[in-house]
C-alpha cells in the first residue's frame, strides 16, 4: 500500500480520486474556503452545492435542526446557487485544489432539455472534472407535491419527482452525453422505491456512476403541546423536513445493496447517507459502494476527522488482508440472505442470578410470558422461552445470555 495516509484510489470513469471519501453536495461545499479546507484535510472529492438553472423558484436562507438524540438532521429552508455562482465556485476551486476532484451538482427546472446541456457545457468549461446530475432533491417539486393543496400538474418537475421517472432520467442523460465527455453521476432519489431500476436506466443512458441516497422527506418531531410552532428557529410554519444523518444509514445501505444487485459489478456506486464513522463507510462499501459521500457529519464536525478515519481504515485493511477498496466492496452482497433462506436454531435465555439486580424490567416485556421475578432474581421458564433475545437487550446488568438447544 502507498505510504501516503490519504492514498487509497478509486476511479469514476477515467477520473481517479485519491481516496473514496467525498464531501457530498450541501452546505459544506458552498464556498471556496470550505473546498480548500476539505482538500487540506485529504478528501478525495467534493461535490459543490446544487446549482439551479435558472434560479430556483424556492430559495431561502438556511434553517436547520440537528437532533442529537435522534441522530437526525432536518431542514426545509435552504439556499441553492444560481448558475453564475456555481460556475465561479468551480473555477475558483480548481485554482485552489490541486488533488481533490471537483464535481458540479446541478438541476434544470424546465420541461425542455436545453438547460441541462447548457449547464453541462458551462460547468465543463469552468473546470468541473465530473458532473453530478441532481435527480434527488426532495425539497422542490417533490416537497410541494407531497405537502401542498394545489394540483400537481401546475409545477415543473425536478429533483426527487423527476428521479422516480426512468424516461426523464434517460432523456436528460442521453442529451447531456451528447455535449460532454466528462464522467456523469446520476444522483437518484430513494423516494418511490424505484432507485435500483432508475439507476440501471441511468447507467444504460451514459452515466459513469450513480449516487444514493439524498435526504428523505418526512415529518420531524413536534412539540405536541405547542404543535403550531415549528421545531426550526426563525421560521414561521411547520413543513416536511429533508432528513439525513445516521438514522438514514440502514435505508441507505439497502438502497446501495439493491442497486449493486441490479447493475452488476462494473458501474461505480457512490454510497451516501448517514455515514458518521470509518466503520459506517466500510459497511457501505461492503454493501456495494465504490466511494462514500458524506454531508451531515461534515456539517457537525467539519472535515478534519478524515485523518483518524484513514488511519483506522488502513489499520483495518492491513489486519483483514485487504489491499484496495475493491477487496472490501460487495462482501455483504453474498452474505445477506433472503427471509426464505434463513436458518434459526433452538435456544433459550438464561439469567445469571449473581448479576441480576431484580429490577424487574425483563418481566415487563409484552410479548414474553417466560420470565418471573422470584425473591432472589429473575427466572426464565425454558418451556415458554422462544429464544427471541429481547430480554438480553433490555437487561441493564447484562445478566442474561442466550444458550443453544432448547431443552437440555
Ligand atoms: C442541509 C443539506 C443540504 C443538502 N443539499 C444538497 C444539494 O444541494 N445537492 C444534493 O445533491 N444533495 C444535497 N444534500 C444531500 C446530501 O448530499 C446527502 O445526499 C444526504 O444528506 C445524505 O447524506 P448524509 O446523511 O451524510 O447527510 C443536502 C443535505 C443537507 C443535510
Ligand atoms: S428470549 Fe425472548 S422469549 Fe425468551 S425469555 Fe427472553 S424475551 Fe422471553
Ligand atoms: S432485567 Fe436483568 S437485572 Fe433486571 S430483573 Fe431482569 S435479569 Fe434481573
Amino acid at each position: 500500500m502507498n505510504d501516503d495516509l490519504y492514498y487509497l484510489p478509486v476511479k469514476i470513469g477515467n477520473v481517479e480520486l485519491k481516496n473514496p471519501f467525498m464531501v457530498a453536495s450541501g452546505p459544506t461545499t458552498k464556498r471556496v474556503d470550505q473546498l480548500e479546507l476539505a482538500e487540506k484535510c485529504g478528501w478525495g472529492a467534493a461535490v459543490i452545492k446544487q446549482t439551479f438553472n435558472p434560479v430556483p423558484y424556492i430559495n431561502y436562507q438556511p434553517r436547520y435542526r440537528w437532533l442529537k438524540k435522534e441522530k437526525l438532521h432536518t431542514f426545509t429552508a435552504e439556499f441553492r446557487l444560481d448558475m453564475e455562482s456555481g460556475l465561479r465556485l468551480v473555477e475558483e476551486a480548481r485554482k485552489k485544489c490541486r488533488e481533490m476532484i471537483i464535481i458540479a451538482n446541478y438541476s434544470y427546472v424546465q420541461a425542455d432539455l436545453d438547460g441541462w446541456q447548457d449547464a453541462a457545457r458551462r460547468f465543463e468549461a469552468a473546470g468541473a472534472q465530473i458532473l453530478e446530475l441532481n435527480f434527488c432533491c426532495p425539497n422542490m417539486s417533490f416537497n410541494v407535491d407531497v405537502s401542498a393543496k394545489a394540483p400537481k400538474e401546475n409545477r415543473p418537475s425536478s429533483g426527487a419527482s423527476m428521479g422516480q421517472d426512468e424516461t426523464s432520467v434517460r432523456l436528460v442523460l442521453e442529451k447531456t452525453r451528447e455535449v460532454t465527455q466528462l464522467p456523469l453521476i446520476a444522483k437518484i432519489t430513494p423516494e418511490g422505491g424505484r432507485i435500483a431500476d432508475v439507476s440501471k436506466v441511468a447507467l444504460g443512458a451514459g452515466a459513469a456512476a450513480v449516487c444514493s441516497v439524498a435526504n428523505r422527506l418526512g415529518i420531524p418531531p413536534i412539540d405536541i403541546w405547542n404543535y403550531k410552532k415549528p421545531i426550526y428557529n426563525l421560521q414561521g410554519e411547520n413543513t416536511m423536513g429533508c432528513l439525513s444523518g445516521p438514522w438514514i444509514k440502514p435505508l441507505a445501505l439497502r438502497d446501495v445493496f439493491e442497486i449493486r444487485k441490479m447493475v452488476g459489478p462494473s458501474p461505480h456506486i457512490i454510497g451516501t447517507g448517514g455515514i458518521a464513522s470509518m466503520e459506517d463507510a466500510v459497511e457501505m462499501i461492503m454493501c456495494g459502494a465504490d466511494s462514500v459521500g458524506i454531508c451531515t457529519e461534515t456539517m457537525i464536525h467539519g472535515f478534519g476527522f478524515l485523518e483518524k478515519w484513514m488511519k483506522s481504515l488502513k489499520n483495518y485493511m492491513q489486519k483483514m488482508g485487504f489491499q484496495a477498496v475493491r477487496d472490501i466492496r460487495d462482501l455483504l452482497i453474498q452474505e445477506i440472505k433472503s427471509a426464505a433462506e434463513l436458518t434459526v436454531w433452538a435456544g433459550v435465555a438464561q439469567v445469571d442470578p449473581e448479576k441480576c439486580s431484580s429490577c424487574g424490567m425483563c418481566v415487563e416485556i409484552g410479548h414474553c410470558n417466560a420470565i418471573i421475578l422470584t425473591d432472589a432474581s429473575a427466572e426464565i421458564n425454558p418451556q415458554l422461552c422462544q429464544g427471541c433475545s429481547t430480554c438480553l437487550d433490555i437487561c441493564p446488568k447484562k445478566a442474561i445470555q442466550m444458550v443453544d438447544q432448547k431443552i437440555k
